[in-house]
């Protein structure tokens, strides 16, 4: 077997994995070992927002390795402070720590939920979580996810999570009654549940809870941040500004790059209670930085705006057409829809392979009967059209068959 694509190598194991190798991408575009394209509407799972491989990035990074690559955390570099400092002027909130990843954001946002208990809260450490959500793949993380079957994996599981059903004001009072609750943490729109999008009067009884009982609520923004909703994060939508908020992917456009924030009155951290040795790294910073000015730039959101409006319309004319297309659900350009029965991880499977001269598809079966989307945040009304008739004759074949 050629040494591409020999998965005997892999500690992880992933079944399903497509057999085909990336090699190369540009824009929205991977291209394989084989030279054959896709059309990457994942964003390699939500992360590269400006496209594969771009410009600004790679100047960013050239002008950085020139300058300065790392420092560790003992000394801390200029690029450091300005990208925290741009990222708190945008988000209005006060302290940041800088993470690699999105699961080791909500480790920390653990631990300040945790120290905040500790200090403020007479002892309380439970965090409330939702049924559906997802918080990554750390021991701890696992233990918050409240995800169908990981209840029993990798046991002893890590105390101190409750998890309650999503948008139900009422489990949470009671929640909060039973345990000693330091903080609430989710998703106010489910990533890897399949889309879901909290209800505004959810969030507002979250709030008023929260500021009643007067504990936290933490934001996981690792996948809707940094513009994937159309503004640069989804508590925008919801008119709030969480007490935490942890966020990556997007942050640094494919490079591995993740941030918690904070309010004043919880960062409460004592001498050396948070650290990594790859916090604040510079090029990460640099890549940030480049990565957050194109954000701000006015027609920016908009676009990303317009460009989910199109999608959407789109999946509508698809369903126009007599397709099976229901539910089409997100905000900007984080898409989702159900498919007849359990046909999504086949249409999946077939996109990703359906032409061997033309374009493919890489687009993610969220559920068996749903479809997710995560585009780059560049793309264009003539990509999304690319979509339509690839999508189309994929979607028949697998219904014919
Ligand atoms: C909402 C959310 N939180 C956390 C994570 C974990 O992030 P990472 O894989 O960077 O650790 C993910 C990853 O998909 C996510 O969608």
């Amino acid at each position: 077997m050629s040494k591409y694509g020999d998965a005997s190598i892999l500690l992880s194991r992933f079944d399903n994995r497509p057999k085909m190798v990336m090699q190369r991408g540009e824009g929205v575009y991977f291209y394989d070992t084989k030279g054959i394209r896709y059309l990457d509407l994942m964003s390699g799972w939500g992360c590269n927002c400006l496209g594969a491989n771009p410009s600004v990035l790679k100047e960013a990074v050239e002008t950085q390795l020139h300058l300065l690559t790392h420092t560790g955390p003992l000394v801390l570099s200029d690029k450091m402070f300005e990208f925290g400092h741009n990222l708190l002027q945008a988000t209005t909130l006060d302290r940041i720590f800088f993470t690699s990843t999105g699961a080791e954001a909500n480790e920390n946002a653990i631990k300040v939920a945790r120290k905040y208990g500790s200090v403020k809260l007479d002892g309380a450490y439970e965090v409330i979580t939702f049924s559906n959500g997802f918080h990554g793949r750390t021991l701890a993380m696992m233990s918050a996810s409240a995800r169908p079957g990981w209840d029993k994996k990798f046991m002893p599981k890590v105390p101190g999570f409750v998890h309650v059903p999503w948008n139900d004001l009422n489990a949470v009072e009671a929640a909060i009654k039973n345990h000693r609750i330091a903080a609430i943490f989710l998703e106010l729109i489910q990533g890897e549940g399949g889309v879901n999008v909290a209800e505004q009067h959810f969030i507002a009884g979250l709030r008023e809870l929260a500021a009643r009982h007067k504990i936290l609520i933490m934001v996981d923004e690792v996948q809707t941040g940094m513009g994937r909703t159309g503004q640069l994060f989804a508590h925008n939508h919801f008119d709030f500004v969480p007490d935490v908020l942890t966020m990556a992917k997007s942050i640094g456009g494919g490079f591995p790059l993740g941030a918690i924030m904070t309010k004043e009155h919880c960062a409460l951290f004592e001498n050396n209670e948070v650290g990594a040795t790859y916090s604040g790294q510079a090029i990460m910073m640099a890549v940030g930085i480049a990565i957050l000015k194109e954000m701000l730039k006015p027609s920016f959101l908009p676009r990303v705006m317009a460009m989910g409006d199109l999608f959407k319309e789109t999946l509508k004319d698809l369903a126009g057409e007599g397709l099976p297309i229901t539910h089409i659900r997100g905000k900007g350009l984080m898409i989702a829809f159900d498919v007849k029965e359990d046909l999504a991880p086949v249409i999946a499977k077939q996109a990703m392979s359906f032409d061997p001269k033309g374009i493919n598809l890489i687009i993610n079966s969220v559920r068996p009967n749903s479809i997710r989307m995560l585009p780059p945040l560049i793309i264009q009304p003539q990509h999304i059209a690319q979509f339509k008739e690839t999508f189309r004759s994929v979607y028949q074949t697998v219904l014919a068959h």
